[in-house]
């Protein structure tokens, strides 16, 4: 029987994708990989190792942190720093970017911007959680210190993008602007086996997936939409099914396979939306666009807003092509 290919040699067999690349990029997603099995091997024995359970300490995003989302962001930091591809990070789990001001980094071209755990709330409930990550090529000069600047560049910009979903099976997905590529680990061998190549989104899926406890707080055209997709209308499949885990990585992942629709609108409560533009709305942007779908922010494309400061937030409406425009057609009609 013919096996999968790895990660790694499939890695290999695309570098021809980044004519500029000489390798680097590829040893950065290995990278990436390795930091990933190591975030999978630890949140699988969460309960046994005393590393559920908050942290004691607020983020810069306000929330509570918890002890693995401390974890798995010094887990990719400390693996990305051992090797020499990039010059700096940005984490979702840090008030500021950080300089890898070395010899070894401060000539790299890459900057990483993370969500090292995404989906924290769910940890402690045995619910899937993830990674998402976003590359750029810097803008400054290979050999100074990394800037802001760096970092703050539309997702249009991005080199790569992708996402570890730690589920019922861990897989890592990502692109490099040539589709979107699936790859199964298989704990008992310790790698990635291509899975799921070429990953493609329906034009129109059946599924929606938004918090809808946050009702009350929406705007009109949300509530609008949301009530559209419960109405009985055969013709176009209504109802649809609605699905919310509660982290992006998972809903993210099954509206991919499945079509679909994920929802963060912005609202009385949280005035731009929840979601980060940098650590979660553009990987997961180029990766939908990638699979031929769709991101915006329900009037503007995700990947074509200039960000102007890291931890910015925006609405998101992510998923199959027509639902999106939908939804968009809703948001345009009731404000
Ligand atoms: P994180 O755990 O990285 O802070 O992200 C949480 C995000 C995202 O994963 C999820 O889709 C969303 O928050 C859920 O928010 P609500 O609980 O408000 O629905
Ligand atoms: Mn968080
Ligand atoms: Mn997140
Ligand atoms: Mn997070």
């Amino acid at each position: 029987m013919e096996r999968h290919i790895t990660l790694g040699e499939f890695i290999i067999q695309n570098q021809k994708d980044f004519p500029y690349a000489k390798g680097e990029l590829s040893a950065l997603l290995s990278s990436i990989r390795l930091a990933g099995k190591m975030v999978n091997q630890e949140i699988n024995k969460a309960g046994l190792a005393n590393i559920i359970g908050a942290a004691g300490v607020e983020n810069v995003q306000g929330e509570a942190q918890q002890k693995l989302d401390v974890l798995a962001n010094d887990m990719f930091i400390s693996t990305l720093r051992k090797r020499g591809e990039i010059c700096g990070l940005a984490s979702e789990e840090m008030e500021e970017h950080i300089v890898f001001n070395d010899e070894i980094h401060s000539n790299a071209r890459y900057v990483v911007l993370i969500d090292p755990l995404d989906g924290s709330s769910n940890i402690d409930v045995n619910v899937s959680v993830g990674t998402i990550f976003s590359i750029f090529r810097r803008v400054s000069e290979p050999g100074t210190p990394v800037t802001l600047e760096d970092f703050l560049q539309p997702g249009h910009k991005q080199v790569a993008a992708g996402y570890l979903v730690y589920g019922t099976s861990t897989m890592l997905v990502y692109t490099t602007g040539n589709g979107v590529h699936g790859f199964t680990y298989d704990p008992g061998i310790g790698s990635f086996f291509l899975s799921h190549p070429n990953m493609r989104v329906k034009e129109n899926g059946k599924i929606y997936s938004i918090n809808e406890g946050n009702y009350v707080h929406m705007p009109e055209g949300v509530k609008k939409y949301i009530k559209w997709c419960q109405e009985l209308d055969p013709a176009t499949n209504r109802p649809l099914t609605s699905r919310y885990i509660g982290s992006l990585v998972a809903d993210f992942h099954r509206n991919l396979l499945k079509g679909g629709i994920y929802i963060y609108p912005k609202g009385t409560k949280a005035p731009k939306g929840k979601l980060r533009l940098l650590y979660e709305c553009n990987p997961m942007a180029f990766l939908i666009e990638q699979a031929g779908g769709k991101a915006s922010d329900g009037h503007t494309r995700i990947m074509d807003i200039l960000p102007t400061e890291l931890h910015e937030r925006v609405p998101f409406f992510c998923g199959s092509s027509e639902m999106v425009d939908q939804a968009e057609a809703f948001l345009r009609e009731y404000q």
